[in-house]
């Protein structure tokens, strides 16, 4: 049986030039060579896959992966500016899909629930964001909102996904962007898993740094975290890594 590990997961969003991404690349690999116990997952922007596959494709590592930070929900067609399915799998092990950032494009939550079915059937594995606004959680607004993206998929297909609860007001560039108290997190957490099985996949995103890192390492049943500004800073994102590999509370 696989060892359990929790997972780590950079969103580079728009951000890094070629340069950059290679050198955040490198440093990642080399860390990875000596701690085991974590999954990282990168999420470059498009452009940058290919050469970090590149990058990681001599090196033997099974715990450092390639994410998409989006596709299109038609196979192909004319659909000028996009990226397909069927691209994204030649270069990416994971796809983001329904970030809370491509709202501002028009992104529906019928079109996220279209890119879901169709990574899940391409086999691409996806990391489905579920963004809430709402500042009080309440379960019932959380499972009917998670019931739209997840339409018509497969109980069974379940365990293939990443959920990431990611409340838009605790990202980091929103305005007054807050941290999501522990007891929360816990009761969102209890609340998705009770809705789609304890072997799902569960993690948090929004303003994780290494400042508060250490408060989601010990939230019961998280299975990790999506950090965006803090990636971009390799020593943090290397520290954050750490935590988490450690389980460690400060
Ligand atoms: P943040 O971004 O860590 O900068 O808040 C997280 C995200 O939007 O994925």
């Amino acid at each position: 049986m696989a060892l359990y590990h929790k997972t780590v997961v950079a969103n580079w969003k728009m951000n890094t030039g070629l340069a950059d991404a290679i050198i955040l690349g490198e440093g990642l690999k080399k860390f990875l060579e000596n701690l085991g116990q974590i999954n990282v997952i990168v999420a470059p922007p498009c452009l940058w896959l290919y050469p970090l596959r590149e990058l990681f494709s001599d090196c033997k590592l099974s715990n450092l992966s390639l994410a998409a930070q989006n596709m299109h929900f038609e196979e192909e067609g004319a659909y000028t500016g996009e990226i397909s399915v069927a691209m994204i799998k030649k270069v990416a092990d994971y796809v983001f899909i329904g970030h809370s950032e491509r709202r501002q494009f028009g992104e529906t939550p019928q079109d996220i629930n279209r890119k879901l079915r169709l990574a899940l059937e391409w086999k691409l594995n996806p990391i489905l964001f579920i963004s809430q606004e709402d500042v009080k959680i309440s379960a019932g607004v959380l499972t009917d909102y998670l019931d739209v993206l997840i339409n018509r998929v497969n109980k069974e297909d379940f365990g293939k996904i990443a959920f990431v609860y990611e409340p838009t007001w605790a990202i980091s560039t929103a305005q007054g962007g807050h941290m999501i108290a522990g007891h929360e997190l816990e009761s969102v957490v209890a609340v998705l898993k009770k809705r789609l099985g304890e072997e799902a996949k569960v993690l948090y995103g929004g303003s994780v740094n290494t400042k508060n890192a250490a408060h989601f390492t010990h939230i019961p049943k998280l299975d990790g975290v999506v950090v965006g500004s803090d990636s971009l800073k390799l020593k943090n994102f290397i520290d954050i890594c750490q935590m988490f590999a450690e389980g460690r509370e400060s």
